[in-house]
């Protein structure tokens, strides 16, 4: 299955990541979002970062300039007529994805495989919105995309061997190492990761230690890159509440409680560095 053109739905920090590992390894890229301020952010993003790699010398302003030349903008879903993949990476919310899918479904052409980037949500589900469940898989990314090498491959329940070995192989065009990992909530990755980033929050809620002590002892004590508050902030304190939320009820165990401090800070708008306030403040 040759993949060629790759539409990313969701012009935020992922997706805008996504776009331009795809447009890097030499793919025509759609990066499309609801807003042309929001698509413009994302593709600023993008030159942004290429434009670090130039003074760092690991590519030339020539390779840059392609590389801004392979993503085209759009606000239209309906550019998914000429995609060989859909890769959607829009907020985790599994009514949003749903109704994504369906119109990608319609709109997209019959080969077109429709992947999408969720931490948490199940691929099943999200599938059974489409005619086309056996063209329906995770691709999952991580923070910093162009930095992280791994990409969980989660199939669904009617997700074809084709389908998941194209997506396999593409990832490692990317040069990125794809794991396969079962549809439960939260895959591999986030069923981890974000019971430790929520036990950190409880720790600053009961009053056990501060946001920067916390990440201190978590950085120098377990050689952590980042402490769980500062890692919060990055993901987006409103994506760490989504994805508790499908862990507790996917599995339906109080283990998994969000902590009333993270449900509190995604009230007041404060999601972490990309609204300027999380666990800490931020230039915007
Ligand atoms: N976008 C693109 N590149 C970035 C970047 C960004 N946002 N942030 C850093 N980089 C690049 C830098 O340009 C630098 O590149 P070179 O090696 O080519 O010079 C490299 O990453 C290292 O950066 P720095 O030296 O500035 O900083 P660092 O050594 O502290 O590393 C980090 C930064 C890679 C982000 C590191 O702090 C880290 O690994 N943090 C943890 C990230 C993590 O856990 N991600 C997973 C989040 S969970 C997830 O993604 C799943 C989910 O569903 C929520
Ligand atoms: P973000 O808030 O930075 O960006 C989301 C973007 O999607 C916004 O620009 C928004 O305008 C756009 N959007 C919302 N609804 C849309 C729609 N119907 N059509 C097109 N665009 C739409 O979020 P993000 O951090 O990039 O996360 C995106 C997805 O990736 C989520 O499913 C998230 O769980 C997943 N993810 C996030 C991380 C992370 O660390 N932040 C890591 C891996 C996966």
């Amino acid at each position: 299955m040759k993949i060629d053109k790759v539409m990313v739905i969701g012009a935020g920090q992922m997706g805008s990541g996504i776009a331009q590992v795809m447009a890097q390894a030499g793919k025509d890229v759609i990066l499309q979002d609801l807003k042309d301020n929001f698509v413009n952010r994302g593709i600023q993003k993008i030159e942004q970062n290429l434009a670090k790699q130039v003074d760092k010398g690991k590519i030339d302003e020539e390779q840059k300039e392609a590389t801004m030349l392979r993503i085209k903008p759009s606000t239209e879903i309906a550019s998914a007529k000429e995609a060989d993949i859909v890769i959607e990476a829009a907020v985790e919310n599994m009514e949003v994805k749903k109704n994504v899918f369906a119109r990608l479904d319609d709109l997209a052409p019959p080969h077109a495989i429709l992947a999408t980037n969720t931490s948490s949500l199940p691929i099943t589900e999200i599938a059974a919105t489409t005619k086309r469940a056996d063209k329906v898989i995770g691709m999952h990314f991580m923070n910093p995309v162009p930095v992280m090498k791994l990409v969980e491959v989660i199939r669904g329940l009617a997700t074809s061997d084709e389908v998941s070995d194209a997506v396999y192989d593409l990832a490692k065009q990317l040069n990125k190492t794809p794991v396969e990992v079962n549809d439960f909530p939260g895959f591999v990755s986030n069923r981890v990761l974000m019971p430790m980033i929520n036990e950190a929050i409880y720790t600053v809620y009961e009053g056990v230690a501060s946001p920067e002590d916390v990440d201190k002892v978590m950085q120098l004590g377990m050689n952590h890159p980042m402490g769980p508050l500062t890692l919060a902030d990055f993901i987006g304190l409103d994506t760490c509440l989504y994805i508790m939320e499908t862990l507790h009820e996917g599995f339906g165990d109080d283990k998994y409680r969000p902590c009333p401090l993270l449900r509190k800070y995604v009230k007041a708008g404060w999601l972490g560095r990309k609204t300027g306030r999380g666990f800490y403040v931020y230039d915007t």
